[in-house]
């Protein structure tokens, strides 16, 4: 048998001795002729080399460690296509466990064997089927009063994540935004009430805003809505857009109200392929009760010999992910999960410290209440430095870290900053090593006595009196 140098050797002959040197890749058509594997799977290799290591990748949230049970795991089930429940129908129970365990962690009140929800392939697939149902909820209810209902909205703050975007363009419902201030960062609950109306399908309340890691204050709102419901007669609900809180609040901040405990919040979504800590390709939806997920949305399809309930906009996806994160719940337990995210959450305090100690940066809240947090240039320094944050992340990247700046939403678009994320794996000593760079980075900076091309783009968008901007190649957070 060839041992692993020897085949390692053969596939870089195969590749650079024979046919591949001289191929182009194909860019329109398939090939005529098939190739040999070595040479196919270098060349697919070779161009998708990473460009940064995934560990120094602060601008995901998305998982990039997973244990060595957990790999072998999920590699085992990558021919598995999760729709075939008939042959095999311990992974739909499987699902149907995760779905009960991240239910209880929500505080969910239903009292069934198996609670309500679904799998996606991310949390946008998990919003989009939390805005169907309380459209079609919505929708039912005016239909039985006799009143029109072809003019749907849902309210959200500016700080949305682009989801809600699609949902509202692709459904045609229209999405009326609350913008975000300088003092009300998150979610102005009283403000919202002025957005809603009787065509309202649902507030979208957001823990772990994407732009600045915030938590909306969910509590507050459902307090609101109760009384506006009672005052009004409308049933306005909310859907939580936990993507990233929904697994750091029931480990860190079990005794904040956020969740299935209030009483207007009737569906939540989290991705389990962010701090539900697995590979990516998962996100989840939990209804508080099966009577809030519609009819409409639970296909029975025949399928392979069985008669099974389907509930998502897919039909085939990988099984891999649900075996992912059923090993996460097992391997980790509650206790796992909470030192998991604590890490992250104390490593991402240090940071935001440290970071607050530079002289040229502000942190754009003093809270950091999930793991990641942003900050900019302080307004006194930004007037005369001859470069910007683009140019810092440029500079960090030549160091392999990906630490993305953009500018914020609507209405406070004005603010270019910084986003790190910190997700498991990330340690202390990487974080002293980024402040290292951090700092090296500005030394050079400071001493440039010309302006960058992202500093004289900045200030010619000044010169028309506003401070967007949003050169594609700068603005590359991940979102
Ligand atoms: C608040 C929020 N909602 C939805 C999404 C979309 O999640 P996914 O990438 O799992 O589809 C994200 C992604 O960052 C997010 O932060």
């Amino acid at each position: 048998m060839e041992d692993n140098n020897s085949k390692k050797v053969n596939m870089q002959q195969n590749h650079s001795t024979s046919e591949g040197v001289l191929k182009p890749s194909p860019i329109e058509f398939i090939p005529e002729d098939s190739t040999s594997p070595e040479v196919a799977f270098q060349m697919v290799k070779d161009e998708t080399f990473a460009q940064t290591q995934p560990r120094l990748n602060l601008a995901t949230f998305v998982t990039t460690y997973m244990d060595e049970y957990a790999t072998r795991l999920m590699n085992d089930a990558i021919d598995i296509n999760y729709i075939d429940e008939t042959e095999y129908p311990r992974i739909a129970v499987m699902n149907g466990k995760c779905i009960n365990i991240i239910a209880n962690l929500w505080n969910s009140p239903e009292n069934r064997t198996w609670k309500t929800g679904a799998l996606g392939i991310g949390s946008s697939e998990a919003c989009m089927l939390g805005g169907v149902a309380a459209w079609l909820r919505w929708r039912k209810k005016r239909k039985a009063e006799g009143k029109p209902f072809d003019t749907p909205n849902f309210v959200i703050s500016s700080g949305f994540q682009v989801v809600w975007e699609k949902f509202s363009q692709l459904w045609q419902i229209e999405m009326r935004q609350i913008p975000l201030t300088d003092k009300q960062k998150t979610l102005d609950p009283q403000e919202t009430l002025k957005y809603c109306d009787e065509n309202t399908i649902c507030v979208v309340a957001i823990e772990g805003v994407t732009w600045t890691g915030l938590n909306d204050d969910v509590e507050a709102l459902d307090k609101e809505l109760d009384a506006f419901n009672a005052k009004t007669g409308y049933d306005i609900s909310i859907h939580v857009d936990a993507a990233s809180g929904g697994f750091i609040l029931p480990f860190l901040n079990p005794e904040i109200k956020w969740d299935f405990r209030l009483k207007w919040v009737y569906s939540i979504n989290a991705s389990g392929h962010k701090y539900g800590l697995v590979y990516p390709g998962l996100g989840w939806i939990v209804w508080k009760d099966k009577s809030y997920l519609p009819d409409e949305m639970s296909f029975s399809v025949n399928y392979l010999g069985a008669e099974i309930t389907q509930v998502g906009l897919n039909f085939s996806r990988p099984a891999a992910q649900v075996l992912g994160q059923y090993y996460q719940f097992i391997r980790l337990g509650f206790k796992g999960y909470k030192e998991v995210q604590h890490n992250s959450m104390e490593i991402a305090r240090y940071l935001h410290q440290e970071i607050g100690k530079i002289d040229s940066f502000e942190n754009y809240s003093d809270d950091v209440v999930n793991p990641l947090f942003i900050w900019y240039l302080k307004p006194e320094f930004d007037n005369k430095a001859n470069w910007t944050l683009y140019d810092l992340q440029d500079k960090l990247s030549q160091n392999g870290w990906m630490v993305p700046a953009y500018t914020l939403p609507a209405n406070i678009q004005h603010y270019v900053v910084m986003r790190i994320v910190v997700r498991q794996g990330f340690t202390r000593d990487m974080a002293d090593m980024l402040l290292g760079d951090i700092k090296t980075a500005l030394n050079a900076l400071n001493q440039l006595t010309y302006p960058t091309p992202s500093r004289i783009a900045i200030q010619k968008e000044t010169k028309v009196e506003s401070r967007i901007f949003n050169h594609a190649s700068y603005n590359s957070t991940k979102k």
